[in-house]
This record gives structure tokens, sequence and C-alpha cells, in this order.
């Protein structure tokens, strides 16, 4: 069994996070993420009302009795509700764990973070982004490389020099991740000093992910060349899957597209779309290189007991001669 400073912290029995995913990241797909041992991180950006997110944290609580985390999405222009009446919901229920992504996360949300005793994780894309975190009170600190599926930053630096850099510069345990989708990936991780794993695009055709057959299918047939920088004309670099829509995307950006001809190609509502029909060009679906490595379709269980395993093995036979 792999124990680790996080695994540790966080009361989880893998060193593994499931990454934040908007539109998937649903209260049953997060219980199944945790039941299998790793950490399940709602997106709270999901709900649109303190209503349904109360519904949604008492969902997991029915689920699991394993530790989860709410991420707080701190991306501009994407929250449809204030910030703290997420936290307002959390502290109420009790929520042990809390994920910030997308800026430095405002002093007065790390001060609440504190007062209800939260543990919180912020992620970010570089080491001067992980020292302001670690500054203003993180307890740990996740770094996904430019491999990764979503959000890329502006500072474009892979896993293999990211994790080692922040793991130097930062007193607080790392999280670390972009492009793993394995057991040799998770060890690869370890082995550069990151506490624990975080896990995107490889959960995605995961039995239990909610997203529509047809586009699992798309992903598990799809290589390490499949991927797509879309969005960096706005200032909002993504990395996604290769599909008509990020081709389109990458044309009308290159053309010098507006702002809203842009947003109406990767709306999240067409994603859901996506999701939901199973219409593969309808919209986008934020995708990283590791999808090369995704052959099967899993349980969230299997696949994690397999790559816990597989890190296992990798550790104890690797072999340099
Ligand atoms: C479909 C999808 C949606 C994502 N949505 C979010 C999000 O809303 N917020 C966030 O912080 N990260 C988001 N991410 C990033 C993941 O949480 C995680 O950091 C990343 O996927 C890890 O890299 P990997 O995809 O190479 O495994 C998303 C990733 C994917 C694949």
């Amino acid at each position: 069994m792999i124990k680790t400073k996080i695994t540790e912290l966080l009361g989880i029995k893998y060193p593994i996070v499931g990454g934040t995913m908007m539109s998937i990241s649903t209260a049953d797909f997060v219980a199944a993420i945790s039941n299998a041992g790793g950490l399940g991180v709602l997106a709270s950006a999901i709900y649109k009302s303190k209503e349904e997110f109360e519904k949604a944290i008492d969902r997991i609580l029915g689920l699991t009795d394993k530790p989860f985390a709410v991420n707080i999405n701190l991306f501009p222009g994407m929250q449809l509700i204030d910030n703290n009446v997420y936290i307002d919901v959390m502290q109420e229920k009790g929520v042990k764990i809390v994920e910030t992504s997308g800026h430095a996360a405002p002093s007065d949300l790390c001060v609440r973070f504190k007062e209800s005793g939260m543990t919180w994780i912020h992620k970010c894309v570089g080491l001067r982004y992980a020292l302001k975190a670690e500054s203003l009170g993180a307890d740990a600190v996740t770094v996904v490389g430019y491999e990764n599926g979503g959000a890329t930053g502006k500072l474009d630096i892979g896993t293999l020099v990211l994790i080692p850099t922040v793991v130097d510069g930062v007193k607080i345990p790392v999280i670390g991740g972009g492009g793993i989708s394995d057991g040799r990936g998770l060890a690869a991780v370890l082995a550069l000093g990151a506490q624990a794993a975080i896990l995107g695009s490889s959960l995605l055709v995961t039995q239990e992910c909610p997203i529509h057959d047809n586009l699992k299918q798309a992903l598990l047939n799809a290589s390490e060349l499949d991927t797509k920088l879309v969005m960096r004309s706005i200032g909002a670099t993504h990395r996604v899957w290769a599909n008509a829509a990020a081709q389109k995307c990458a044309e009308v950006e290159a053309s010098g597209g507006s702002f809203e001809d842009v947003i109406n190609i990767v709306s999240g509502e067409k994603s859901r779309k996506m999701y939901e029909k199973g219409d593969l060009d309808a919209g986008i679906i934020s995708c990283g290189q590791g999808i090369g490595l995704v052959k099967e379709k899993p349980t969230v269980q299997e696949f994690f007991d397999r790559i816990v395993h597989q890190a296992e093995e990798t550790i104890k036979t690797i072999d340099i001669s």
C-alpha cells in the first residue's frame, strides 16, 4: 500500500485525486471516485442555486462515508452564484476538504476555509502560483503540466519539469498531474516528489463517468496526437479533444475571430449537449494527451486498483540495467 503525506492529510486509501471536471464531476461520480479509494472532487460551479448545491452535498453524504472535496472555481466569468454561497453550505454540511482552481484564491475566501477548519488544496500550473497559495495558507498544492486536459494556463511547463520544480520550491505537499493515465505515470509522479497524482482525462472513459457512451468510445479511439490547444486568443488556453468543433475554434482564432465568436463554439451548453446526447461535434470537451494511453472502459474501482498495483510493481521492478 502506498502511503504518502497526501493520503495521510486527506485520509484517502490511494494517492489519487479525481480531477474536478465541469458538468461531469457530479455527486454520483464524485462518490464513485471516493468509494474507490481516491479523492472525489465535486465541481460546485455546476450548481446554479444554493438549494441544488445542498442537494448535491447531501447526495454525496448518502453515497459515501469516505473523504471527498468541493472545488471552488475561480476562473473569471464562470461563477453562476457567489462562491461564498457554496462555502456557507460547505460549512453547514461539514465539508472538510476544499480545492480552488483558476486564479489565486482571494484572501477573504482563504480566511473562511481556515476558520471552518477545512483542508485547502489549490490547483495551479506554476511555481509562482503555488508559492502564492502557500503564503495564503494552502495545506497542499496541485500542479498540472502542459499535457493536461483542461486549462493549461500561460506558462506551458510539462509535467516532468513542473512537479520537481514545485516540490523543491514549496514546503507543503504537492499533488502532480497532467498526462497520468496508468500506474507507470503514478510511479513517475511519486518519483518526482509529488505525494499523489491527479487524473482527469483517463477518468472520462470509466463506466461511472456521466458522459454519453459514443463520446467514451471516441475517446478510447483517440491517440496522444488527438488533442488541441484552443482559446489562447481569449486568454483561457484549454487542451481539448481535437474534434470538428475544436478545429473550427482554432480556425476562428487564427483568423482573428472575436471573443463572442470563440465563446459561441466552446460554450458549456454545447459541451453538455455532447455529453448528454453523444453528438460528437456539438461542442468541445477538455482532454489531455494521456488519453492516448487509455484502452479500456473499467469501473473506477477496477481502474484505481489496477494503476496502484502497476505503480507498486513499477517501483519494485524498475530496471535500468
Ligand atoms: C473534461 C474535463 C473537464 C475539466 N474541468 C475542470 C474544471 O472545471 N475545473 C478545474 O479546475 N479543472 C478541470 N479539469 C482539469 C482536471 O481537473 C485535471 O486537473 C486534469 O484533467 C489532469 O490532467 P489529465 O487530464 O492529463 O489527467 C478538467 C479536465 C477535463 C478532462
